[in-house]
């Protein structure tokens, strides 16, 4: 899994009109959820993980005083760093892009208080894992956001997850230390998901302090 050779094929195309509407669907369902927070969020700097070509995060950029996109295909992120050349405003200057893999190494220094993370958990096979290491890298109060897709049973593939039990992803997230703020339906369609019709999902969950030395953000003050 993780798929990273498969992304660095498709980069050049990933960008369809369907994947769009997507993007803007999920990208507005953020938004209503970081207004609910009640805080300001244009101080706040905010990790697009998996960012893609940037389709999500780049719709973020009026939202959050920094957003950080971020992936493990080159090929991507040149993508995402193409669109932020485009950008005609003052937008362009809020966005940075890093080509890694969290799962190798965590960039050193880096701490947000947004993370948010879509359709990417279903190719990683260590889900744990990789939350854990997204949540090393948010400020004590920060926010993780997953949009990912519901379970199908449908869906059999070596190389995807086939969706997430939505109760089964709430409990190992709240066993890594966060706790759970909100879960809502955010995005269906037909034949969304390996040709099958699918519901998208954003799971909005906050980091609990901890004293985990391996947490590089666990001293960060919030914003
Ligand atoms: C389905 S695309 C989603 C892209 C974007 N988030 C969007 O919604 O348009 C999945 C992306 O996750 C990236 N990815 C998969 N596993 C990753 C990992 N372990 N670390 C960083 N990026 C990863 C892939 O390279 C790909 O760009």
């Amino acid at each position: 899994m993780g798929n990273k050779e498969l992304f660095d094929v498709a980069a050049h195309t990933y960008n369809t009109p369907e994947r769009a509407k997507v993007a803007d669907a999920v990208a507005e369902a953020i938004r209503a959820c970081v207004k609910g927070h009640s805080i300001d969020a244009s101080s706040k700097t905010a990790l697009d993980y998996g960012c893609g070509t940037g389709l999500v995060g780049l719709r973020l950029l009026g939202l959050f005083k920094e957003v950080l996109l971020m992936d493990a295909s080159p090929n991507m992120v040149d993508q995402a760093r193409t669109a932020i050349a485009a950008i005609q405003t003052s937008g362009a200057a809020h966005a940075r892009v890093l080509c890694g893999d969290i799962m190798d190494a965590s960039p050193v220094g880096l701490c947000v208080d947004y993370v948010v993370v879509v359709q990417v958990l279903l190719h990683e096979r260590d889900t744990r894992g990789l939350v854990s290491r997204l949540r090393s890298v948010l400020r004590p109060g920060g926010h993780l956001m997953i949009v990912d897709f519901d379970k199908n049973e449908r869906v059999s593939s070596q190389k995807v997850h086939p969706g997430f039990e939505r109760g089964e992803l709430t409990a190992l997230v709240e066993s890594e230390g966060f706790s759970l703020a909100r879960l809502e339906t955010c995005y269906s369609a037909k034949q969304l998901f390996m040709n099958q019709d699918a519901t998208l999902f954003l799971l909005d969950a906050v980091k609990m302090s901890s004293m985990d030395k391996d947490d590089a953000c666990r001293a960060e003050k919030p914003h």
